[in-house]
């Protein structure tokens, strides 16, 4: 055994050089037990990866379904009802803040079984009433289970945040076992999107001068917003009665056009 540790070896090969430099000055038990933390350390790492790797495959699977309806409404209703879709994986920070918050010792065990939004897919819609109705096809699939809905639309929060929130659990099929998993959906248009992010950089920023003046204008912002938004859904409406008044074989040739498109 060198007692040098190798410069070019990663930092896992490093921590077990170092370990074995530090085993020969201790008595057998001594250099046992700690070699005995040493796995366990690793083990939990490699576990917390793996748990991570399935929320990664439990918000593309949600993805995958968000996409699939968002091609199937764009020739049903000849236009697309979802703008975007992003997808994000809570940060470990975030996790080990979260559980300590809930008084909870960090284990995979307990990100499991209290946190609900290590897995995020944030979707974005143009109209207030594509948000219900890709929520509603969503929740039809038999594969998923609503465990809580918050509807932060029709129940705004104080500070003028509006939101739909889901948390489902989806199936996701490994090689060896299949898994449920929790997911939370986000579904805002972009306006509330818009709101959003500017109302987070706030929250998180803890020097700003007239605070409240902000949080004040914010809230107007958030009223506007919703007026928009609900004055946007009917100009679309008319503008759709108008179009159902075509000819049904003009309406017929766009669908055709428009599922070539899709393909
Ligand atoms: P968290 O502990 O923050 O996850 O909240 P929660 O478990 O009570 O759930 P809730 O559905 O209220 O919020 C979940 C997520 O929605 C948050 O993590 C944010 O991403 C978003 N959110 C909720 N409230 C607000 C808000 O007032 N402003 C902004 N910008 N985002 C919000
Ligand atoms: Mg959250």
């Amino acid at each position: 055994m060198s007692n040098t540790i190798k410069e070019k070896e990663g930092p896992i090969e490093q921590f077990y050089d170092a370990m074995e430099v530090g085993l020969t000055t201790l008595s057998d038990n001594a250099a046992e037990r700690m070699q005995a933390r040493a796995r366990r350390f690793m083990e939990t790492i490699v576990d917390y990866k793996e748990l991570m790797m399935m929320y990664t495959c439990a918000m593309k699977e949600i993805q995958t379904k968000f996409e699939i309806l968002n091609t199937e409404f764009s020739v049903r209703y000849r236009r697309n009802p979802i703008a975007s879709i992003t997808t994000r994986l809570k940060t470990t920070a975030s996790i080990t803040e979260k559980l300590a918050r809930y008084n909870c010792s960090l284990s995979v065990e307990n990100i499991e079984k209290y946190i609900h939004d290590v897995g995020g897919v944030r979707v974005i819609c143009s109209y207030i009433d594509d948000i219900y109705l890709i929520a509603d096809a969503l929740l039809a699939q038999d594969d998923i289970t609503l465990l809580r809905r918050k509807d932060y639309i029709a129940n705004p929060k104080p500070n003028g945040y509006r939101s739909l929130h889901l948390i489902v659990t989806v199936p996701v099929f490994f090689a060896d076992r299949k898994l449920d998993m929790k997911v939370e959906v986000q579904i805002r248009t972009i306006a509330m999107d818009f709101w959003a992010s500017l109302e987070h950089q706030m929250k998180y920023k803890q020097e700003i001068p007239a605070q409240d003046e902000i949080a004040e204008e914010l809230r107007l912002c958030a009223e506007t917003i919703r007026q928009t938004d609900e004055r946007m859904l009917d100009i679309r409406k008319k503008i759709e009665a108008a179009a159902d008044a075509e000819d049904e074989d003009d309406l017929l040739l766009e669908k055709l056009s428009r599922i070539d498109i899709g393909i």
